[in-house]
């Protein structure tokens, strides 16, 4: 769940590497730390501290340049989060020099069998994998001492290694955790995603799971498991440098929360030629031929499953579960005969997806990943994929990948299905309408402030606006760490209705005809309980006391108009309680970890 990143070649070193943390820094932000090689002394100097890379670079100052270096930013696994279990570490000797991403499982066996006469600094499970090089180097070359240790090492790792008896030579391996390398006529670059690969890099090349690469300056050799030498297949870069800065907005939440119109247009403009949908054939074929379609996600990308569920069975028919990925994992429910999944993930690392991919690949049927991460390892290991295209998402909190997420489900919802109308027309109407309620995105400021007092909240709605209602709740709680449910409407009062206290807000999402009395009713019986009640509702639906009205969109497209509101909501009450809107506490973007 961290970032890590490595350079070796002409240019400063510890320019690239504190680029690439600064970069990378939303994938973890415990701690960061960098070991660069001194070229005066002759030796690699580490740095390392909590905090951010910024309080990292300011330990720095004095440095100057370097032709190797790795880095590192943490989240947490094992041990607290202080100096001594910040990477890189160190083996006894100092020798070898380590940073990690993943969590070794069995650290504690690989402690008692080979490392009880060893001192270890550091609460961490990484901290074994460096003392077990050292022990291996005893007898043996550095890069087969390595790849002795990777054989005993169960869980994942991404590992970038140095060697101060080779100070011209980075060797780095992994298994699931993600690790790409990028090369260019200055030197190579390995990092955990393409953006801190981009601006150092001609072509790259993700590195497969059980591979050790080592890189010297002329040349580059790659270990497959059985440390036989392998080949790379290295593709342009395409990586476009812009679409990953904050602009002129004050956090990348609030960036992305505007770019969603531009998302829609994107996704348009790829999956249309002319007038014509243009989807895999073999994708709609085979999820056609399935009798129960799976979804699989975590977190947001599953409330995104909730909807593309909904999706499904008006445009197809077809009978859809949706599965949160870590209890699909280990309790699959029963099969049928022809089943066909769905895995939806905007970074395509989630530890939780990987996991079913073992269990689904047993059972040998069609797996299509949805993914705004081109090379991540869930597209490169699903039957199919297809592209959510909306650019690097860097707040921590999910938007704009949300938002596409529907709308490519809707997309292909709509081409497995039978029933036709202008699905075009009516994306570049709701893209329309998405950037009219945006341009007075502000208004939204003094609603959370004067409605969110209170340290808990509810989001109710019914059918797709439930949906809605729970991926509102999260974005809450994840950004402003106000506790908020999402709850069906009509489920409240058999229960939680108890919590209603004097001002307790309760938003209430009204986007459906058949149903928005019911919940009209609903949000009555909470008010007069107290609550503060907030009434976000479609335009063609709404009263003249309600908050917040909405444009009128297809159906089947509400959720992307209703969801938007709530993201600021949660944006603005977060910028008034003073939180780190971008990088809240306890979360990493991308849980490379189960
Ligand atoms: C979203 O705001 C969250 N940070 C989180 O729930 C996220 O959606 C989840 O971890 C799944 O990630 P993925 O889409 O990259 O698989
Ligand atoms: N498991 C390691 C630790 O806790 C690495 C965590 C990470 O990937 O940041 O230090």
């Amino acid at each position: 769940m961290c970032g890590i990143v490595g350079y070796l070649g002409d240019s400063n070193a510890k320019d690239i590497v504190l680029e690439g943390l600064h970069k990378l820094e939303y994938r973890g932000y415990d701690s960061a730390g960098i070991s660069l090689y001194n070229l005066e002394a002759g030796v690699f100097d580490m740095f390392k501290d909590k905090g951010r890379v910024d309080h990292l670079a300011s330990l720095l100052q004095d440095v100057h340049g370097s032709t190797v270096g790795i880095g590192h930013t943490r989240w947490a696994t094992h041990g607290k989060v202080n100096r001594a279990n910040a990477h890189p570490h160190l083996s006894s000797s100092k020798r070898f020099i380590v940073v990690h991403n993943g969590v070794i499982e069995n650290y504690r066996m690989l402690k008692r069998d080979f490392l009880s006469h060893v001192r270890l600094e550091s609460e961490t499970d990484t901290e074994v994998i460096v003392h077990l090089i050292e022990m291996f180097a005893q007898t043996m070359e550095a890069p087969e001492a390595i790849h002795e240790t990777l054989k005993l090492l169960e869980g994942s790792y991404a590992l970038l290694v140095l060697d101060q008896q080779r100070p011209n030579r980075l060797i780095a391996a992994k298994n699931k955790s993600p690790l790409l390398i990028g090369r260019s006529d200055r030197g190579y670059i390995v990092a955990s995603d393409l953006m801190a690969l981009g601006k150092h890099s001609a072509d790259y090349a993700p590195l497969e799971d059980y591979t050790m690469t080592v890189i010297e300056r002329d040349k580059l050799a790659i270990y497959n498991r059985d440390y036989i030498e392998a080949t790379l297949a290295f593709e342009p870069m395409d990586f476009d440098e812009d679409s990953a800065e904050r602009g002129p907005y004050p956090h990348f939440m609030l960036k992305e929360i505007m770019e969603q119109p531009l998302v829609v247009r994107k996704i348009l403009s790829h999956y249309f030629d002319e007038e014509t949908l243009v989807i895999n054939e073999a994708i709609v074929h085979d999820l056609r031929e399935s009798d129960r379609i799976h979804i699989l996600a975590a977190g947001t990308s599953m409330h995104a499953g909730l909807i593309g569920k909904h999706l499904f069975k008006i445009l197809t028919g077809k009978p859809v579960e949706v599965h949160i990925a870590s209890e699909f994992a280990y309790n699959p429910p029963a099969l049928s005969d022809k089943p066909a999944f769905l895995m939806i993930s905007q970074s395509g690392e989630t530890a939780d997806l990987r996991a079913c991919m073992s269990h689904i690949r047993e059972v040998n049927q069609p797996v299509v990943t949805l993914t705004n991460v081109r090379t991540s390892t869930l597209a490169r290991e699903a039957d199919h994929k297809m592209e959510l295209l909306a650019g690097p998402e860097i707040a921590v909190a999910s938007t704009k990948a949300y938002t596409a997420q529907l709308v490519v489900l809707t997309l292909l919802a709509y081409a497995v299905g039978k029933q036709r109308f202008n699905i075009k027309q009516e994306l570049s109407t709701l893209a329309h309408a998405m950037e009219t309620y945006l341009a007075k995105y502000e208004r939204i400021d003094t609603l959370a402030k004067t409605v969110l007092t209170k340290p808990n909240a509810f989001y109710i709605g019914r059918g797709l606006d439930y949906a809605v209602a729970l991926e509102a709740a999260l974005k809450l709680k994840e950004i402003s760490y106000i506790h908020a449910e999402g709850f069906a409407a009509g489920e409240l009062k058999h229960g939680t209705i108890a919590l209603i206290e004097e001002n307790t807000p309760v938003f209430g999402i009204i986007s459906d005809k058949r149903i928005a009395l019911n919940t009209r009713s609903n949000l009555d019986e909470v008010k007069s309980r107290g609550a503060r009640t907030v009434i976000i509702a479609l335009e063609s639906l709404s009263e003249e006391e309600d908050d917040i009205v909405l444009p009128d969109v297809h159906p089947l497209l509400v959720p992307v108009m209703t969801v938007l509101p709530t993201q600021l909501i949660a944006y603005y009450a977060a910028l008034h309680r003073g939180c780190d809107i971008d990088k809240p506490r306890n979360l990493a973007k991308s849980v490379t970890v189960e």
